[in-house]
């Protein structure tokens, strides 16, 4: 019987990397049909990389807050070998993810240049292995057009997926559970979902609830969504593993996920 062809999973995080923990254990114990290839991470010295050397899993740092304060983006973005009108469709696309406190139009194009500087760094880290799933597992950064396109080569088969803390498109961004928490809700949920253009708002591939517990404190609360994310990470990655995902246009035009 030919061997049965293993997915390779490339992943970023920015920190603990308990997801990590979790999709490496569904790799080794079969749940998923594939391994993890390389780790890497914009934050140095994170607990991820450390959970993935002791496994012998390769790893690279791309500090973004270090090689953001030694660019000037514009310039340094000129010394790239991208076209400047290839550049402007990449910026067009990408102003979701311009945090809304910079306002000036000048200056959220500015932003969007130096992140695609640093993202060309972490393309040149990632280009030396080969991989065919690109999983974000607490990636505390949003891609630009420019990063995701490069990635992305097929528009029904994209290629990086994301956990989200919380029951999207409710509660984007850095603090979903908080959010969920905050507002009252009597669930939380995480997501997982193919990355696009915008702050969470790409397709969703599947989601976990559960309930808040009345008078539950915080910490036991987000506590017991990682545990329901472990869960939800690996049997998504293993629906992509099986060739099982497709994305198609929904009935208004939204992109959604379609799981054979
Ligand atoms: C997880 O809760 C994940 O859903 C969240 O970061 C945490 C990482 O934990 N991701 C986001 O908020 C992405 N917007 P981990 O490092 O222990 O896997």
């Amino acid at each position: 019987m030919a061997a049965v062809k293993r997915l390779k999973i490339g992943v970023l995080l920015s920190g603990s990397g308990s997801n990590l923990r979790a999709i490496m254990d569904a790799c080794e114990d079969d749940r998923i049909d594939g391994d993890v290839v390389f780790v890497g991470s914009d934050v140095p010295g994170v607990k991820g990389l450390t959970r993935a050397t002791v496994r012998h899993i390769p790893t690279f740092v791309v500090d973004y807050k270090q090689i953001g304060r030694n660019i000037t983006g514009y310039a340094d973005l000129m010394k790239t070998e991208y076209q400047l009108d290839q550049l402007q469709t990449y910026i067009r696309k990408s102003m979701g993810i311009v945090p809304p406190h910079i306002t000036e139009p000048d200056k959220r194009v500015a932003w969007l240049y130096k992140r695609i500087v640093i993202e060309n760094e972490l393309l040149r880290e990632i280009e030396k292995y080969e991989f065919d799933l690109l999983a974000l597992a607490g990636f505390m950064r949003n891609f630009t057009a420019f990063f995701i396109d490069q990635i992305n080569t097929d528009p029904s088969k994209p290629r990086i997926t994301n956990i989200h803390p919380a029951y999207l498109p409710a509660f984007p961004g850095t603090n979903g559970y908080e959010d969920t928490f905050n507002n009252g809700c009597k669930v939380g949920a995480s997501t997982v979902h193919f990355v696009d253009y915008g702050e969470d708002t790409g397709p969703i591939i599947d989601q976990i609830t559960f309930p808040v517990f009345p008078g539950e404190k915080f910490e036991s609360f987000k506590n017991r969504g990682l545990e329901q994310e472990w869960i939800l990470y690996p049997r998504c990655i293993q629906l992509y593993a099986e060739d099982r995902l497709r994305v198609v246009e929904g009935v208004n035009g939204k992109r959604i996920v379609q799981i054979s």
